[in-house]
C-alpha cells in the first residue's frame, strides 16, 4: 500500500536515512512500522523512526498568539489544509535479486514509499516458514515464525521485570517446539520451574501426553551417578584432606559395592585409616546436609535423564523446594547429566529451560552460593557444538552472570523499568541500539523485542495468546485472603459445637 512520497531536506535523502510526507488520506503510518521503496538498486528497506506533524499556519509563535487573541486561527484559516504528516526513515538495506545488500545510493526525492509487503518482509527479516510462532510483528498482520535453529543454538535469554509475561512467552515457545513435525527437527525441552508456572502443560488435552511432570520433592539419583568432583562442588567448604578422604571412600565402593547410598559412604569413611577423626568428623557432619536434602538414593532415579525425547517435555517442578541450595544442586546436577549424555549422543539435541536463572547462575556470589553456576557456563560457552542449548529467563539480569549472558546470542527483552537492569541488557546484548533501549521502559505487557541472531534486525512483536491451558499456583490475594477466613470460621465453629 502506497502511503507517500520521499522529500528532499538539507541532509536527506542519504543511504541512511530519508524523509517522506504522508499522502493525505494515508496518514494511518505508525512509529515502527516497516516501509519499502523501489530504487535503481532494488526494492529498498526501512522503518519509521519518527512521525513529525508540520503545519505552516502555526510556525510563528508570535503571530499565532496575536490571532489566537481575537478569535481562533483554525476558524479564520483552512490550517486543516496544510496539515502534514513526516515521516522519519531508517534503512535498513535493498533486495536485489534475492540478496539483500547494503544501500549504496539514497533513493530520490519524489519517490513512492509504500508499507512493507509482508512476503518480502518475511525474507527480508530471516523468518522461515517452518519457524516458530511466536506472535505477530507490530504494526503488521506478519506472523513471527523465527527460525528455531538460529533462536536457540546459541542460547536464547528473555530478560524482563517481573509480571511482564516472561513465563507467558516462554510457554509460547514450548508450544511452538512440541507441535513440531519430525522432519522439521524436534528437540526435548526441560524447564526448571521455580514457581509451578508451566503445570498446565501436565493437564492439557494436547499437551499432557507429551509432557512428563516431575514434583522437586520426588526427585532422586542413585549416588553412583555421583562424582566426588560434584560433591566438592556442592559442598565447596570442604578442606583439602576432607576431600582426599571423600574421593579415597568413594573409590573403594566403586571398586567393591556394585551399590551404594550415602549411609555406605558414611561408614567406609568411618573405617578409613587415611584420615584423622577430625577430618571424618567434619566431612560426615557435611554429607548430612545432602542427606537432609533426601534426593540421593541407592537406586531410585527420577527422573531418568536417559528418558527424555524429542518433542517431549519435561517438568522439575521445584515450587515445593524451600531451600534454594538444594535447587542449585538439583539443577547443577541435572545440567550436568544433560550435559553429558547429549555429548555422548545418548539424548536428543535439548533445550533447558531455567527461570529465575540469576538463582542459578549469579554473577556475584560465594562459592556456597554458585553451586550450578560453572555448569550453566560450560554449556553457555560450549552447548552449541553438541546441540546443548540454555534458555535463560530472568527477572534480575543485573544479577545474572555476566559469562552467561553474554554467550546468549538472542535476547528476547520485554518490559524493563529499573536502570540498573537495563544498563545490564544494553552492554550484554549487542544490537540494542539507543532507539530499541528507549523502548524497552514503554513495553505493554506481551510486548517483546527480539534482538540478536535469531533475527536479521531488531523487531517488536505482540506474543500471541497460549494454546495450552494455563495453570498456576497462587490464587489472587482476594481470594486466598476470604479462603483463610473461611477456613478459620469454620474450625471455630468445630471447636464450639465439641464444646
Ligand atoms: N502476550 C500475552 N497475552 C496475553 N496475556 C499475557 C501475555 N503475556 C503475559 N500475559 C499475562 O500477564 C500476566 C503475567 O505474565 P507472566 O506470568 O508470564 O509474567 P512473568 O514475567 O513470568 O512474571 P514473573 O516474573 O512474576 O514470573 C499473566 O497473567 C499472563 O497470562
Ligand atoms: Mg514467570
Amino acid at each position: 500500500m502506497q502511503i507517500g512520497t520521499v522529500i528532499s531536506t538539507e541532509d536527506s535523502p542519504s543511504t541512511s536515512q530519508f524523509m517522506f510526507v504522508l499522502d493525505k488520506d494515508k496518514d494511518t503510518a505508525k512509529k515502527g512500522q516497516f516501509v519499502q521503496l523501489t530504487t535503481k538498486e532494488g526494492e529498498l528497506f526501512g522503518y519509521i523512526n519518527e512521525l513529525v506533524r508540520a503545519n505552516r499556519y502555526f510556525e510563528r509563535a508570535e503571530s499565532v498568539a496575536e490571532y489566537e487573541k481575537a478569535s481562533s486561527m483554525n476558524k479564520n484559516f483552512p490550517t486543516s489544509e496544510w496539515d502534514y504528516l513526516i515521516g522519519e526513515v531508517k534503512i535498513l538495506g535493498t533486495l536485489n535479486d534475492e540478496k539483500f545488500l547494503r544501500t549504496y545510493s539514497p533513493p530520490a526525492p519524489g519517490a513512492k514509499v509504500s508499507i512493507a509487503d509482508d512476503q518480502i518482509l518475511k525474507k527480508f527479516l530471516g523468518f522461515k516458514d517452518d519457524g516458530l510462532n511466536i506472535g505477530k510483528i507490530q504494526h503488521h498482520e506478519l506472523e513471527t515464525r523465527i527460525d528455531m535453529t538460529r533462536l536457540f543454538q546459541k542460547h536464547l535469554a528473555i530478560l524482563a521485570m517481573s509480571g511482564a509475561g516472561k513465563s507467558h512467552l516462554a510457554s509460547v515457545l514450548i508450544e511452538e517446539l512440541l507441535d513440531r513435525k519430525k522432519e522439521d527437527g524436534r528437540i526435548a525441552v526441560v524447564i526448571v520451574d521455580i514457581h509451578g508456572e508451566y503445570v498446565g502443560f501436565k493437564l492439557d488435552d494436547k499437551y499432557g501426553i507429551k509432557t512428563n511432570l516431575i514434583e522437586g520433592n520426588d526427585i532422586n539419583f542413585p549416588v553412583r551417578k555421583v562424582s566426588p568432583e560434584m560433591i566438592e562442588e556442592w559442598l565447596p567448604n570442604l578442606s583439602v584432606p576432607q576431600r582426599e578422604l571423600l574421593r579415597h571412600s568413594m573409590h573403594n565402593l566403586k571398586k567393591t559395592e556394585g551399590v551404594y547410598g550415602l549411609k555406605e559412604i558414611v561408614e567406609n569413611i568411618n573405617e578409613s585409616d587415611v584420615a584423622r577423626d577430625e577430618v571424618k568428623r567434619t566431612l560426615k557432619r557435611a554429607l548430612a546436609e545432602l542427606k537432609r536434602y533426601r534426593f540421593l538414593s541407592v537406586n531410585k532415579e527420577s527422573p531418568n535423564i536417559n528418558d527424555i525425547k524429542p518433542g517431549e517435555l519435561l517438568i522439575l517442578d521445584f515450587s515445593s523446594i524451600d531451600s534454594l541450595r538444594k535447587k542449585q544442586i538439583l539443577v547443577s546436577f541435572i545440567a550436568r547429566r544433560l550435559f553429558k549424555l547429549r555429548k555422548k549422543e545418548k539424548i536428543p539435541p535439548f533445550l533447558f529451560l531455567i527461570e529465575e536463572a540469576h538463582n542459578f547462575a549469579r554473577e556475584k556470589a560465594e562459592a556456597h552460593e554458585a553451586i550450578s553456576r560453572s555448569i550453566i557456563e560450560t554449556i553457555a560457552r560450549e552447548g552449541r557444538k553438541f546441540g546443548a542449548s540454555l534458555c535463560l529467563v530472568s527477572q534480575r539480569p543485573v544479577n545474572l552472570s555476566t559469562t552467561a549472558l553474554s554467550q546468549c546470542s538472542t535476547h528476547i527483552i520485554l518490559r524493563v523499568t529499573n536502570p540498573n537492569d537495563l544498563d545490564h541488557i544494553q552492554m550484554s546484548a549487542e544490537g540494542i541500539d539507543a532507539r530499541v533501549a528507549k523502548s524497552i521502559t514503554s513495553l505493554k505487557v506481551g510486548e517483546a523485542i527480539f534482538v540478536g541472531e535469531a533475527v536479521n534486525y531488531p523487531i517488536f512483536v505482540n506474543v500471541r495468546q497460549r494454546k495450552s491451558t494455563k495453570r498456576e499456583r497462587g490464587l489472587p490475594l482476594h481470594e486466598q485472603a476470604r479462603a483463610f477466613e473461611e477456613t478459620r470460621k469454620k474450625k471455630e465453629e468445630q471447636v464450639e459445637a465439641f464444646l
